[in-house]
């Protein structure tokens, strides 16, 4: 009954997990969530007023498919200062989350039997899309003793003639790896003589980083008119219910993108939009609070993780994720994320849910009270001396 290309598309594990932990939670369990990637914090209140203001002065209509240019120019603003590019408001397109990035981007420019590179463990998105296009997934494993960061020498060993994008995650999802700028140099280096070559860089953490800031590939020479960054309102704001991201491009495909959107969802929520316009141009200090306690509640679970026996855990340099080693306790990633579920009463991912290379991982987002995760631990510790 349904069209072969379903076969390609991968259901969302968190959302899955969060099923699971649900259905226990409905029979009285009390489950501490590490699994789910969106901060615990409230969209700040001069976000909403904002919105509420654009609501009742009768924002509630289509708008263009690209986004209102107000919008838009705030966005190229934003983006022309935090990236240090010239960027204009006619290479934005606004989207209903960051994620229609992902998937436009390479509906509008990968073909069947190209192939394209993706970090692994990274965001399953990834391979989802690019095998729903009937593209081939070229995975570049990110190692632990790289630091999770990826290895550009090994993207240059696989680039080949078929190769037609570059997916970068930084700081990244699952691993809290960054990208350096050395890295990057690199990368771009080998990119020069390939300008049938994109880059789809998603840049959706990067205001939640600790360290060891590498800016956008579209900052060196020769790369912006090969890269799409991807970046929103979800993880920075608080927003994730609200649905508001972005991609950044040239006005080309831009274009493409916006004919996607027409075809998909008209446009992106009117009063939203505005609201993201706040966002950008209004006070930062809620933002700045959120990523400091981010940054105290890392401390406290990468120590917890690693004073756990058979478990051993880097500091991720950004996101709200902890991606600990737990090869020692001889358990595979899903029997032990299982183990952990119905024993310690802690829902957290299992790292192969992120890709073959994320086994002899879990990963657990410390978007959660330190009360809760010191609980949590506290937990897993017991559950896993209980074996
Ligand atoms: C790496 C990465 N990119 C993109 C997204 C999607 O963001 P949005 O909720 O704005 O669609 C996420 C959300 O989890 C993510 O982790």
């Amino acid at each position: 009954m349904f069209a072969d290309r379903m076969k390609a598309l991968e259901a969302e594990t968190p959302f899955e997990a969060l099923a699971k932990a649900k259905a226990l939670e409905k029979q009285g369990k009390k489950i501490i969530h590490l699994e789910i990637g969106e901060p615990d914090f409230d969209t700040p209140k001069n976000i909403k007023d904002a919105a509420a203001r654009a609501l009742r002065a009768g924002y509630t209509h289509y708008t263009p498919s690209a986004g209102m240019l107000e919008v838009r120019q705030a966005i190229a603003e934003y983006i022309s200062k935090t990236r240090k590019l010239d960027v204009e408001a006619e290479e934005v397109v606004v989207t209903p989350g960051a994620k229609p990035v992902m998937f436009f981007s390479v509906l509008a420019l990968v073909n069947p039997g190209e192939e394209v590179m993706y970090p692994n463990p990274g965001f399953p998105v990834y391979e989802s899309v690019i095998k729903f296009v009937g593209a081939k997934p070229v995975p570049i494993p990110l190692r632990e003793k790289n630091e999770f960061s990826f290895d550009p020498e090994y993207v240059k060993e696989k680039i080949t003639k078929k190769t037609k994008m570059i997916i970068l995650n930084s700081p990244e999802n699952p691993t809290g790896g960054v990208i350096s700028r050395e890295q990057l140099n690199v990368l771009a280096d080998c990119l020069e003589n390939r300008d049938d070559v994109f880059v789809l860089s998603d840049e959706i953490y990067s205001r939640i980083i600790y360290e060891g800031s590498s800016g956008s590939i579209a900052q060196l020479p020769g790369m912006k008119d090969k890269t799409i960054i991807l970046d929103g309102f979800s993880k920075t704001y608080a927003m994730t219910g609200w649905r508001l991201g972005y991609g950044v491009m040239r006005k080309d495909l831009a274009g493409k993108m916006a004919q996607l959107m027409t075809n998909s969802n008209s446009c992106t929520n009117a009063f939203v939009q505005l609201a993201g316009i706040e966002a950008l141009r209004g006070p930062q200090t809620e933002m700045e609070k959120m990523v400091a306690e981010f940054k105290r509640r890392r401390e406290v679970i990468v120590g917890g993780l690693n004073r756990i026996k058979g478990v051993t855990c880097k500091k991720p340099h950004g996101a709200f994720y902890a991606f600990p080693n737990i090869t020692g306790t001889g358990m595979d990633s899903r029997s032990l994320g299982d183990y952990l579920l119905q024993n310690a009463g802690v829902a957290v991912l299992p790292g192969i849910s992120f890709g073959q290379y994320g086994e002899g991982y879990l990963r657990l987002s410390f978007a959660n009270s330190v009360e809760n995760i010191n609980k949590a631990l506290a937990r897993i510790e017991t559950s896993l001396e209980m074996r």
